[in-house]
């Protein structure tokens, strides 16, 4: 077993279990529910959007389960990425801190988006309107390919990176306490609206609760059940860069467990709920905007109008503490790739101070800053989901290898049913990737081999491995 010490570059253990719980909750309510949800139910599932939800959240719960166990085993940070260097080597580890990478630049990079057009709504509002030129991504891509929008760069999702970066240089405790602050505001404004918009439902709404299919697959009727898994699938991704924070955490052997998976129940209870709520006071076919929660209010008639600007306030600050999770989760695994030689030395310099890795960070911010600025939503949003995707898939494996090659390593938290549940995790994840569109998957591959580049021009000469042989 290869073993992960490097006492000179340690972080700082501060994070309880309501610090992970809410760092949790920080990362996975986002554009999933705010802006995905509406979306989904209109073009896909229809009131049974909620069927689509509990089968995504089962898949991730599996997933998040076998996280729980490698996390509470191997609790160093880097998430899935030293849980591979760990069980299988260098290069596996590589080949997923790498496609890591990907799932948190471009999901931070698609959160950003979505922040900016939420912000650009709300200055709409107020009479105000953002000029073109700054506030739309400069490329978008549409079924003739590639062009540019006339836009220099979408300014707001470069100015939330920058600030969520400016955060994290502060230290891992000031940003997990702007995060409960934030938590707790969008939390009660999703409280806010399922608690008053239930005496506004009509339950003619829900009728019928699966609309039939119209024939092709994927719009409505069971397979729109599926498709709508895979889209709000999205909404349930961050619970995994909790992980990343596993050392950072007092105990994370007896806390990462209930971190991960008391975050994965809230979430699954209140997206069920918003969703119940929602497709109740609209009807389904109303909803494919990108601020559905605000198009319920406001259908809602005038009892309800008090809570519509406290409901853009709330997916605006909801936005942030997910960039903000997924942006220290990047830096985390570079941290942890550096640490083991094959990033250069620099991502892994922690500041005398802060006890983070101000480096690592501060390139973070200036790349997600120029991916979110550059590029438009709906280009990230698929990349993130086949490499995140592709993480689980390894996570689940990796707790069936280790339970046989590794069966000696003490376990503080067991999936239970073992092999079953991390095969069947696995499987429901493979299966996922699987129904994704073709040029997602070319684009993987164009990643991978990026990656595969970079180790072999630089990693392998330079990792830890290497120099101690
Ligand atoms: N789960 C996160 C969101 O919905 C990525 O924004």
């Amino acid at each position: 077993m290869v073993e992960k010490t490097d006492d000179s570059r340690e972080l700082r253990r501060s994070l309880s279990v309501t610090n992970l719980v809410t760092l949790g909750v920080g990362a996975i309510v986002g554009a999933g529910i705010f802006v995905i949800t509406g979306q989904a139910a209109a073009n896909h599932a229809g009131p049974a959007l909620t069927l689509s939800f509990l089968i995504s959240a089962t898949g991730c719960i599996l997933a998040g389960l076998c996280y729980a166990e490698l996390a509470a085993m191997i609790p160093v940070s880097g998430s899935v990425y030293s849980y591979s260097y760990v069980t299988m080597g260098e290069f596996p580890a590589w080949f997923i801190g790498w496609d890591l990478i990907l799932e948190y630049l471009f999901a931070c990079s698609a959160v950003a988006v979505a922040w900016s057009g939420y912000m650009e709504s709300l200055f709409q509002g107020w009479g105000i309107a953002l000029p073109h030129s700054i506030a739309q991504s400069t490329f978008a891509h549409t079924e003739e390919g590639w062009h540019l929008t006339g836009s220099i760069i979408n300014f707001p999702a470069v100015f939330i990176v920058s600030l969520v970066a400016t955060l994290l240089l502060g230290g891992i405790r000031q940003s997990a306490t702007v995060n409960n602050i934030i938590v707790v505001i969008k939390v009660s404004v999703i409280l806010l609206f399922i608690g008053f918009g239930l005496s506004y439902i009509d339950t003619g709404n829900w009728s019928p609760y699966i609309p039939p299919n119209t024939g092709e697959f994927g719009h409505y009727g069971f397979s729109g059940i599926l498709r709508g898994a895979a889209l709000v699938f999205f909404a349930f991704l961050g619970f995994d860069a909790l992980s990343t924070a596993a050392q950072e955490t007092r105990n994370p052997q007896r806390d990462m467990p209930k971190g991960i998976l008391i975050s994965l129940i809230v979430c699954t209870l209140l997206y069920v709920l918003v969703t119940a709520v929602l497709t109740g006071i609209v009807n389904y076919r109303e909803l494919n905007v990108d601020a559905p929660i605000a198009v319920a209010i406001d259908h809602a008639g005038k009892g309800l109008a008090w809570l519509s600007p406290f409901i853009k306030v709330g997916a605006i600050a909801g936005l942030s503490s997910v960039i903000l999770v997924m942006m220290l989760g990047q830096t985390r695994i570079y941290y942890a790739i550096s640490r083991d030689g094959m990033f250069p030395k620099i991502f892994s310099d922690i500041h005398g101070k802060t006890h983070i890795p101000h480096k690592a960070t501060i390139f973070a911010g200036i790349v997600t800053g120029l991916v979110a600025g550059l590029f438009p939503l709906n280009v990230l949003n698929e990349l993130v989901s086949i490499g995140t995707l592709l993480a689980f898939t390894i996570v689940c494996i990796s707790v069936v290898v280790l339970r046989v090659t590794r069966p000696e390593l003490k376990r503080p938290f067991k999936v239970p049913f073992a092999p079953a549940i991390p095969l069947l995790g696995a499987a429901f994840c493979l299966l996922q990737m699987v129904s994704l569109p073709w040029n997602t998957w070319i684009r993987l591959i164009g990643w991978t081999i990026i990656g595969c580049i970079i180790y072999f021009s630089y990693g392998i000469t330079h990792s830890r491995l290497n120099r101690n042989r």
